[in-house]
C-alpha cells in the first residue's frame, strides 16, 4: 500500500511522516516517535491506557487512525511537564500514590488533564465519571479520584508544582 504523508504536531514538535495509512494512532505515537508513555493495552477502545488529548479532546488513539489526526496538535504524556516541572495532576498523583504498576497512569493523566480542563471545579462523583473510560487494576481508584480533587481545590496550582 503508498505509504502517505501525515502532518502532525506532538508535545509541540512538528512531524512530517510517511506512512501506511492503515497504521493507527497509537502505532505512529509509540512506535514511530518513541512516545511510549501511551500504552498500547486492550487495543479494542476499552482500556483507556492509550488516551491522548488531541485538540483538547481525550482520545483513545488505538480507536482512531493516523491519518485521522493529520493536521491536529497530539498531547502525550511526555508533554504535561511546564518548563521542566511537573504538571500539577502528575504531582498529585505522586503525593497520593495515584498509581501502582503505572500501567494505566499516562491514558489516566491525559484523560484527567481533559476533564478537568473542561471542568475545573468538579464534584468527586464527577470526577468519577470524568475517568470511567479510563481502566485501573491496581488502586481501587480512590487515591486517583483524591489526587484530582486536590488539583481541582486549588492545592497543586502550576507555580507549586
Ligand atoms: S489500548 Fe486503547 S483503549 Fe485500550
Ligand atoms: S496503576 Fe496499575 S493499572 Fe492502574
Amino acid at each position: 500500500m503508498e505509504k502517505q504523508l501525515m502532518r502532525i504536531i506532538v508535545n509541540e514538535q512538528e512531524y512530517e511522516l510517511y506512512i501506511n495509512p492503515k497504521m493507527l494512532l497509537v502505532e505512529v505515537i509509540r512506535d514511530l516517535l518513541g512516545f511510549t508513555g501511551t500504552k498500547r493495552g486492550c487495543e479494542s477502545v476499552s482500556c483507556g491506557a492509550c488516551t491522548v488529548i488531541i485538540d483538547g479532546m481525550a482520545v483513545k488513539s488505538c480507536s482512531v487512525l493516523a491519518m485521522q489526526a493529520d493536521g491536529t496538535k497530539v498531547t502525550t504524556s511526555e508533554g504535561l511537564e511546564i518548563n521542566g516541572q511537573l504538571h500539577p495532576i502528575q504531582k498529585a498523583f505522586l503525593d497520593h500514590g495515584a498509581y501502582q504498576c503505572g500501567f494505566c497512569t499516562s491514558g489516566m493523566l491525559m484523560s484527567s488533564k481533559a476533564f478537568l480542563d473542561e471542568n475545573p471545579n468538579p464534584t468527586t462523583h464527577e470526577i468519577r465519571e470524568g475517568i470511567e473510560g479510563n481502566l485501573c487494576r491496581c488502586t481501587g481508584y480512590n487515591s486517583i479520584v483524591r489526587a484530582l480533587d486536590a488539583v481541582a481545590k486549588g492545592n497543586y496550582r502550576e507555580d507549586k508544582a
